[in-house]
């Protein structure tokens, strides 16, 4: 299969770019290497992480349907996966014009495109941030997802409502991926791993948000990677799917298997809840697992993958 993965030198793109290919699959990467974090990191997923690894890589913009045209019209695509986003909660915040432009636009380019080009499955990433405050733990598809309490949540519902509308109208099959908070090696600067082990290595304080008293389910990438591949194979007509670990972990825990990987203690700063952030997001995965999927990497070793990672990439 020819994969279109947009967003293909981020933290998951590259992680599932890589797989892809190990299984046989040709890619294609669309990406625009925006700064929104050193977009060093992202040359080097490309450069150094996909060392070895055949693939296209295309330059440029999901919001420029035009350069999208191009690239369907000459690489004759099988199924996309579309993870390119804007992405980060608090960042939306203060840019939720960028957010609708990029998360809801571009999506929109890429349903059309995938129509036009009669597209045989179109996967695409959203979040367990839909969920917002949502009371009832874990959190499961058929629950109600009407109360988004970030842009980027209302984005990503609006990505799924985007989905529907192509599955129903124009039968795109079409399978949203609800993503609780994704580590693992070549992680995003902005997200808590990372923050905290440069921050621990380096005996800066950490900003502990809600006191500690946060849980999630984390999710290792290449658990990641493996359940897009399941249901890009899957070709649903239309389906939401959560895709977490299998372990709610108390962010206190978290913290202390990285001090265990540094070899150091935190200094901690207790602040309050941020807005637009919730205090547990804990994933329902019946669903995915009924598809034949299951998550195999638990927190210890996932972080000690990470924080190998960091001290080889940085050199410390
Ligand atoms: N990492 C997580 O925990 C998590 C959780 C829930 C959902 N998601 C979603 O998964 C997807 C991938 O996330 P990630 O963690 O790999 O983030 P990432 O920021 O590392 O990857 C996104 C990639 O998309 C590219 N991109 C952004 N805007 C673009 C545009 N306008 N045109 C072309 N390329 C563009 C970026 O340069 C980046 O390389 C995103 O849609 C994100 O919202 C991630």
């Amino acid at each position: 299969m020819r994969i279109l993965v947009t967003g293909g030198a981020g933290f998951i793109g590259s992680n599932l770019t890589k797989k892809l290919i190990d299984r046989g699959d040709e890619v294609v990467i669309v990406d625009n290497f925006n700064d929104y974090y050193d977009p060093q990191l992202k040359e080097d997923r490309i450069k150094k992480f996909l060392k070895g690894y055949k693939f296209k890589l295309y330059r440029g913009d999901i919001r420029d349907e035009k350069f999208l045209e191009k690239i369907f019209k000459k690489e004759k695509i099988d199924k996309v996966v579309h993870l390119a986003a804007m992405a980060g909660v608090r960042y939306a915040l203060q840019n939720p014009n960028l957010y609708y432009e990029v998360n809801v636009l571009g999506t929109q380019n890429m349903l059309n495109m995938a129509v036009k080009y009669k597209i045989k499955n179109f996967v695409y990433a959203s979040s367990s941030s839909v969920y917002g405050n949502n009371k009832k733990l874990p959190f499961s598809e058929t629950d109600s997802v009407d109360n988004p309490i970030s842009p980027y949540a209302a984005s990503k519902k609006a990505n799924e409502l985007q989905a529907h509308v192509y599955s129903h109208v124009y039968k795109l099959p079409t399978t949203g991926l609800r993503f609780f908070t994704v580590y693992g090696p070549w992680g995003r600067p902005d997200m808590a791993l990372f923050l905290f082990t440069d921050a621990i290595i380096k005996g800066e304080t950490i900003n502990v948000y809600n006191r500690g008293k946060m849980s999630r389910n984390f999710t290792y990438v290449d658990d990641i990677a493996s359940g897009i591949m399941t249901v890009l194979d899957k070709n649903a007509a239309y389906d939401i799917v959560n895709i977490g670990g299998d372990k709610e972990e108390k962010l206190t825990r978290f913290i202390e298997v990285i001090e265990q990987n540094v070899g150091k203690k935190a200094k901690k700063k207790l602040l309050p809840m941020q807005p637009g952030d919730v205090p547990a997001t804990v994933a329902d995965i019946k669903k995915l697992r009924k598809l034949g999927w299951k998550p195999t990497t638990r927190i210890e070793q996932g972080i000690e993958n990470f924080v190998a990672w960091y001290k080889e990439y940085y050199k410390i």
